[in-house]
């Protein structure tokens, strides 16, 4: 699922345009607030933009310290699952439990030096699992090995119904074992729109998933 925080964004549409003819499953907007994370990007006026030049699943990805505040105002906007971060907010059941109420999925997204531990309690309120490979802000990071236990770990549990997905540093080299470890939907920022060939570079990317397990 291509990042858009990677594209040009003086040409979304265009940019939107072309991964979604690839047949990808949706597309990943990153929401930082410079407070949880050292960065800012987007907001709620670009996530209404996205939504009305596509109808692709949109990934919202809330790097921001109070999610809860915010969550009405993007699943207005059109977010069709929203992740919250456990370093942001001490105890994130109620807040996953008003993003299921509002219709959309709720993810919660895990750092890379946080153990799975810390999101035990809240496993039954999540739809998605984002298991973080980078330390959120930037893109253009290299992808940290520790990901590949927390997905291995948490796909060989049968009570983890939730979908589990990866971001940060997941490209042509690194899309293979992250499948091979369990990852169903894999975000690529970097990896898509800093090369020429979108199309190509998805088709390749899909591909090198699949040869690890099957998965699409
Ligand atoms: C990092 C963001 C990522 C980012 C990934 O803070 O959460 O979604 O866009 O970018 P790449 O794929 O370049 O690591
Ligand atoms: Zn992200």
């Amino acid at each position: 699922m291509p990042s858009l925080l990677a594209c040009d964004f003086g040409h979304l549409e265009p940019e939107v345009h072309a991964v979604e003819v690839t047949g990808v499953p949706g597309l990943h907007l990153d929401v930082m607030d410079g407070q949880f994370v050292p960065n800012i990007s987007i907001g709620v006026p670009i996530v209404e933009a996205v939504r009305r030049i596509t109808d692709l699943p949109l990934d919202v990805h809330l790097m921001i310290s109070d999610p809860a505040k915010y969550i009405e105002a993007f699943r207005k906007a059109g977010a069709d699952s929203m992740t919250i971060h456990i370093e942001a907010v001490p105890d994130p059941r109620p807040v996953l439990d008003k993003i299921r109420s509002l219709g959309a999925l709720a993810g919660l997204a895990i750092n890379p030096p946080t153990p799975l531990s810390a999101i035990e309690a809240c496993l039954p309120h999540c739809d998605l699992i984002l298991v973080m490979s980078v330390m959120p802000g930037f893109g253009g990071q290299k992808f940290e090995d520790i990901a590949l236990d927390k997905l291995r770990e948490l796909s060989n549990r049968s009570d983890v119904d939730a979908l589990l997905e990866v971001d940060g540093g997941v490209g042509l080299e690194t899309v293979g074992p992250c499948a091979e470890a369990g990852a169903e939907l894999f975000v690529a920022g970097t990896a898509i729109f800093k090369t020429g060939d979108y199309p190509a570079t998805i088709e390749q990317l899909r591909s090198n998933a699949q040869s690890m397990t099957g998965a699409h």
